[in-house]
């Protein structure tokens, strides 16, 4: 009975809110969120080789005045702030001569009425403004004109509204395309890394094309040399950047029983990383302009928009997984160097072990990210558009300015207005994590009787923190990447930067992964066969609608508009969402390892996720870069629908992949067989 009323409730639930209407005349009456003048028209009409013409891009918003309709509508649109964009934050794309030719009937008072201000008290906008610093001679130029120009414009269509304005800065026919001296250091320095990595990857190809030649062995057949490691230590050193055998060891298939047990872990990576993509796909077009804000607006009220809200769960994934790889790896760790069952080990051991595991670990995952960074720096010939800046080039600014948080894995709590590769953030609390959860495991192995209470005193620490965080600082339960946050890029939100990214928010997850670990490891050990538990296999499979269930639990928190949300009860539900999710997953990623799962484990075993889970990280690390490449060269806003979507996230998802793989061959797998040479 009572699983059938939990159902009709949420029927009515979701039904209830599937009838939110949007009062379209009145959204009409706003004045458009975005509105450009050709970019290209204007720098070749106006620009000749005596003449240079200037497009300026302008952030705007709107000030009140509740005497006209289109104050109302935005007051009444916006109101809904979860869902809806800022609609008082107008961006607009301004070709000077343009606008001067608008104004030039007007004599210099009806100009002056045109004039509502500088905008200079926007948080936001002012993180532009302090990154485009160099513009601040085009700004005084041209600020007083754009101001009248839009303004003009505004009146012209009757709105009646007026908006303060600031540029946030200007192209012209001579800086359109390129944005600095061409070749700086940061440029030479990545041109000079690439040359270097191509001659090394040329030499070490030829090098072992040359052993193979020589090696006139009929019975060993050609991809078997490129399998197996030259003896000597100078060879290996030698074929390390061997493009053949890279590839070799990029289809490698897992050694090892607990490789082979957890080969599915591939899958469950590459599914997670399309999500992400998916996600973050979207998030860069919000961030450009799109012609019809008022559909994605009106999706967030459905049930789909829940399930696009709750779908930050996914990060959690990852961190099950990472917690999960690093304790297997541990105990195999730990096995292998214990000789006698009761030695203690002394101090000065677990302390090489640490700095061991940190420097590994440091070295493999900030190879290829440090040179993803410096691909994010340079400068280079571009296509340019309105946007290009404001979307490209702030990341561009923001890599240069603050790579050292990034090297240091801090940048999810330091300078979190200008992020470079937000993405990293994810990076930061894992590295985070990573040690403390190692230092857990050591006092773990060392004080052995005590490991259980110290794990469960964890785990219930970091359980209850993020409820406590949620309660004290009074944030919303859920993680919110509403419209005009992804547009303003989540600067300067809170709920991103506190609630989303920090660490101690994300620990219990990854604790999940450890825990998960250990149970498995203990499972094996026993050779209990949880596969032929029916109960088991019933809760294993049950888990899954549960999980989808499980996103739908943020709907009325989400849909519910007019009500607060009990700050107590959001508290509990800040930190059940996410590590209720991680449990579950870490009882899914038990089950799969101890064979339960039929097809579904058959199906995630295959072996093409086992290049693409390799390529993994790579693409996490490059696919924003790759989105916002071909995002930032909008020239006019662009219809946003279930098509042009896909067809973006299709194209980010391949150029990530592709990429991670060419990124794989000549950085990570060179790098990780260097590792392997100092074991
Ligand atoms: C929608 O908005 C218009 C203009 O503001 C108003 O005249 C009309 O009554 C509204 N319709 C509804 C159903 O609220
Ligand atoms: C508000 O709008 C009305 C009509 O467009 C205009 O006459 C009035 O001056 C405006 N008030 C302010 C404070 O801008």
């Amino acid at each position: 009975m009572c699983p059938l009323r939990l159902i009709v409730s949420w029927g009515v639930l979701l039904a209830a809110v599937q009838c939110f209407e949007m009062n379209m005349t009145q959204y009409f009456e706003m004045p458009q969120l975005y509105d450009f003048d050709d970019y290209d028209r204007c720098l070749q009409e106006f620009g000749s080789s005596d003449d240079t013409a200037t497009y300026c891009f302008v952030r705007a918003e709107v000030q009140p005045n509740d005497t006209t309709a289109a104050w109302r509508a935005i007051q009444e649109i916006s109101k809904y702030d979860r869902h809806h964009f800022d609609h008082r934050q107008l961006y607009f794309g301004l070709c000077v001569h343009k606008c001067e030719a608008q104004l030039a009937e007007l004599d210099a008072d009806a100009i002056q009425q045109l004039q509502a201000g500088v905008l200079t008290d926007n948080a936001k906008v002012n993180v532009y403004l302090e990154l485009f610093a160099m513009e601040s001679a085009n700004r005084a130029r041209y600020n007083e004109l754009s101001n009248a120009c839009l303004n003009w414009r505004l009146q012209q269509r009757n709105f009646g509204v007026q908006a303060k304005s600031v540029v946030e800065y200007c192209d012209t026919t001579a800086t359109a395309g390129k944005v600095s001296e061409e070749d700086d250091p940061w440029n030479l320095g990545f041109y000079v890394l690439v040359c270097a990595l191509i001659l090394f990857s040329c030499l070490s190809s030829l090098v072992d094309l040359h052993l193979k030649r020589r090696r006139h062995d009929k019975m060993l057949k050609e991809r078997d040399h490129y399998k197996t490691p030259p003896r000597s230590l100078v060879t290996r050193l030698l074929l390390t950047f061997s493009i053949a055998r890279n590839w070799y060891r990029l289809n490698q298939e897992p050694n090892g029983k607990i490789g082979r047990e957890l080969r599915f872990l591939d899958c469950f990576k590459f599914f997670a990383m399309f999500l992400v993509i998916f996600a973050h796909t979207n998030w860069v077009i919000y961030e450009s302009a799109i012609s019809n804000p008022q559909d994605p607006e009106r999706m967030l009220h459905t049930a789909v928009g829940t399930l696009l809200i709750s779908g930050s769960l996914i990060t959690v994934t990852f961190f099950v997984i990472s917690g999960l790889l690093l304790t297997v790896n541990w105990l195999a760790v730990t096995r292998a160097l214990a000789g006698d069952k009761n030695e203690t080990w002394s101090l000065a051991k677990y302390a090489a072990l640490f700095v061991k595991f940190n420097v590994f670990r440091y070295i493999r995952l900030t190879v290829p990210y440090g040179f993803v960074l410096l691909l994010s720096g340079v400068y280079f010939e571009n296509a340019g558009g309105p946007l290009w800046r404001h979307i490209y080039q702030r990341e561009q600014l923001a890599c240069r300015k603050n790579w050292w948080t990034n090297f240091l894995f801090i940048n999810n709590y330091v300078q979190t207005d200008e992020r470079c590769l937000l993405q990293g953030w994810y990076l930061a609390a894992d590295t985070q994590s990573f040690a403390l959860s190692l230092l857990v495991l050591i006092l773990g192995h060392r004080f052995g009787r005590w490991s259980k209470q110290l794990y469960g005193i964890v785990l219930g620490i970091f359980m209850l923190l993020p409820a406590v965080l949620t309660y004290v600082f009074d944030y919303y339960p859920i993680f919110l990447p509403t419209p005009q946050i992804q547009k303003d890029s989540f600067i300067g939100d809170r709920q991103f930067t506190e609630f989303y990214t920090s660490f101690q928010m994300n620990f219990g997850a990854y604790f999940c992964g450890v825990l998960a670990a250990i149970a498995y490891d203990q499972l094996s050990l026993k050779q209990y066969k949880l596969r032929e538990l029916r109960s088991f296999q019933v809760f294993w499979f049950s888990l899954i609608p549960v999980g989808v269930l499980w996103l739908f639990t943020a709907h009325p928190i989400y849909q519910h508009y007019y009500t607060e949300t009990p700050r107590f009860w959001g508290a509990i539900y800040a930190t059940v969402q996410r590590n209720f999710w991680a449990f579950g997953l870490s009882i899914f990623v038990v089950g799969m390892a101890a064979k339960v799962g039929w097809i579904l484990r058959k199906f995630a075993c295959l072996p093409i996720f086992r290049i693409l889970g390799r390529l993994t990280y790579g693409a996490f690390i490059v696919h924003l870069l790759v989105a916002r490449l071909a995002l930032a060269t909008v020239r006019e806003p662009i219809y946003f629908g279930t098509g042009t979507m896909f067809a973006y996230i299709f194209y980010v998802l391949c150029a990530s992949y592709l990429s991670s793989l060419l990124l794989a061959i000549f950085v990570e797998l060179p790098v990780s067989s260097c590792l392997k040479l100092l074991r």
